[in-house]
């Protein structure tokens, strides 16, 4: 466990350096409060490299001024035996004063992937998600960095930023880790009541039906987002913040009236929806046929 980037540097530089080979460093980066879908990312790492490396840190540039950055789950004891468990070296842990010891007066900005979806409804958000992530690229250097596509934005966001910038890694996208009963797994469901989970049920029951509507001829875009949205608002404690059917990775909307589901590329099905505080995504790619 190191908590300085001055120590990061130099623990890795050690450890990289085998006799004759260079070690490959898979990076996942995280905010803590593991579950398996962070798991299944650090397994994927630990496959395809040397070298498994885990960030934790809560990074409260991209957290909205009325968003949970002081609630955010945290437990650190925990989160080291899963990280142990799942077979990662070493572990990345900051503070905010090591991560930001002055205000930060540099943007990254990646334009176009961020006008819609939670770019639209968190302004800012990515900017403070790709700031982050460049930094710990910088900090880590690794050869591979595993994001999940539960965040599937995200890493439209990160693979443009990477891309323009040429960064020298490369981005794993990984697939998302739901629990027994189709809820997408992630560190803000501990938010929600029994009954605001029962509820929350709905988001992999409507994107299930979208797959399935997705194979039909035919069915335009328009009539499977308003069938998810039917699906999703006979739900009493559902409260929408958004569904769009969008192109994936680019996230450009398709003239809706035009564009059947016999589609020429991939497209996302993505939803923001909460239930009481709790503000839950998921989307399902639907692959070009
Ligand atoms: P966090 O929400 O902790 O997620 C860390 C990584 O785990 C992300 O790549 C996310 O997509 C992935 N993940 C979360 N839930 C998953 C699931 N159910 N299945 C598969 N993967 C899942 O995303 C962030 O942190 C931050 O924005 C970060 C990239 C660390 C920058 O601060």
């Amino acid at each position: 466990v190191v908590e300085t980037v001055s120590g990061i540097r130099e623990t890795l530089a050690n450890m990289r350096t085998a006799p004759g080979k260079r070690l490959k460093v898979g990076f996942v980066p995280t905010m803590g409060y593991l579950h398996e879908g962070h798991q299944s990312l650090l397994s994927k790492a630990k496959a395809e490299c040397d070298i498994v490396v885990l960030s934790i840190f809560v990074n409260p540039l991209q957290f909205g001024p009325n968003e949970d950055f002081d609630k955010y789950p945290r437990d650190s004891e925990r989160d080291l035996r899963l990280a142990e468990q799942s077979g990662c070296d070493v572990v990345f842990m900051p503070s905010v004063q090591e991560m930001y010891p002055n205000p930060i007066r540099t943007s990254v900005s990646v334009k176009g992937v961020t006008e819609r979806l939670c770019g639209a409804s968190r302004p800012g958000h990515f900017d403070g998600v790709a700031a982050v992530v460049l930094k710990l690229f910088h900090i880590v250097q690794p050869d591979k960095a595993y994001f999940g596509l539960k965040d599937a934005q995200q890493v439209a966001v990160i693979s443009q930023m990477v891309s323009d910038l040429n960064v020298p890694v490369d981005i794993v996208p990984c697939p998302i880790l739901r629990e027994a009963d189709g809820l997408a797994m992630s560190s803000r469901n501990v938010y929600l009541s029994a009954e605001e989970r029962r509820e929350a049920l709905v988001l992999s029951k409507a994107l299930g039906m979208a797959e399935r509507l997705a194979q039909e001829e035919g069915l335009t875009f328009e009539a499977l987002r308003n069938k998810i949205e039917g699906e999703i608002r006979s739900t009493p404690l559902a409260d929408i913040d958004y569904i769009e059917v969008l192109s994936y990775p680019e996230l450009e909307p398709v003239d809706p009236s035009m564009e059947t589901v016999s589609r020429t590329s991939d497209m996302i099905v993505a939803l923001a929806v909460k239930f009481g505080k709790t503000r839950l995504i998921d989307n399902v790619i639907l692959h070009r046929k």
